[in-house]
C-alpha cells in the first residue's frame, strides 16, 4: 500500500468510526458551521490546532502559514479574517506560535532559502525591534524562543491594527484576541497575552468609525 492509499483508507475508517457512534454525525455537520475560534498558526506539521486543543470539527476556523504571520498586505489572510469576523462572527481569535519554529530560526540566520526569504523578512523586522534584549546573554535556542514570543506579540499588534478588527470592536465589541505559544517538548500551550475588545490603540494605527 502506498502512502496516499493509506490516507484514503484511514479516512474511510475514520468516517465509519464517527457513524458508529452517531449515524447523523455528517448530516448534522454538513448543515452549517458556527466556529468559536479563528486560529492563526504555523504550518508546522507538529502543531495541529484541533488535536492539541482536543477540539472537534466545526469548532475552529483556521489560517496557517509559515511562522503564523499577520501581514497587512496578505489578501489570503485578510479574506480569512474578514470572513471569520464579519460573517462567522467568531468571539475569539488565537494567534499561536511554537518554540523552535523553523521560520523564526531562519530569520536569525544569514542563509538564503529562496523566495521564502521575503516572507521571513517580516520576522527579521521584529528581531530588529528587540535586538538589544535578544542579544543579551542568551544561548542560540533561548534567542530563537524569545523571538518566537516577540513574533506572536507583534502579530497580535498587527491584527489589532487592521481596520477589520477595529470596525468589529466598534460594531459589536468582539472578538477577543489571544497570543499563545505551543511547546513541542511538553505539548503545553503558554498564554502570552489576552486582549479585550476596545483597548487603546496608538493614533497612527487607530481608525475612527
Ligand atoms: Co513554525
Amino acid at each position: 500500500m502506498n502512502r496516499i492509499q493509506k490516507l484514503l483508507l484511514e479516512n474511510k475508517a475514520w468516517a465509519q468510526s464517527k457513524l458508529d457512534i452517531n449515524e447523523g454525525y455528517f448530516s448534522d455537520m454538513a448543515k452549517d458551521q458556527s466556529p468559536e475560534y479563528l486560529w492563526v498558526g504555523c504550518s508546522d506539521s507538529r502543531v495541529p490546532e484541533s488535536e492539541i486543543t482536543n477540539s472537534t470539527p466545526g469548532q475552529i476556523f483556521v489560517h496557517r502559514n509559515i511562522a503564523n504571520l499577520v501581514v497587512h498586505t496578505d489578501i489570503n489572510f485578510l479574506s480569512v479574517l474578514s470572513y471569520a469576523v464579519n460573517t462567522l462572527k467568531v468571539p475569539h481569535i488565537i494567534i499561536c506560535g511554537h518554540y523552535n519554529c523553523g521560520g523564526v530560526r531562519a530569520a536569525l540566520s544569514q542563509n538564503s532559502l529562496g523566495l521564502i526569504d521575503n516572507w521571513i523578512r517580516n520576522i527579521k523586522d521584529t528581531y530588529l525591534l528587540h535586538k538589544m534584549e535578544l542579544e543579551q546573554g542568551r544561548s542560540e535556542s533561548e534567542k530563537v524562543n524569545k523571538l518566537v514570543e516577540f513574533n506572536v506579540m507583534e502579530q497580535v499588534k498587527n491584527l489589532v491594527h487592521t481596520s477589520i478588527i477595529q470596525q468589529s470592536w466598534h460594531d459589536r465589541h468582539a472578538p477577543h484576541i489571544h497570543g499563545w505559544v505551543y511547546d513541542l517538548n511538553t505539548g503545553l500551550i503558554k498564554e502570552l497575552v489576552s486582549i479585550k475588545p476596545g483597548i487603546s490603540i496608538d493614533s497612527a494605527h487607530r481608525y475612527e468609525f
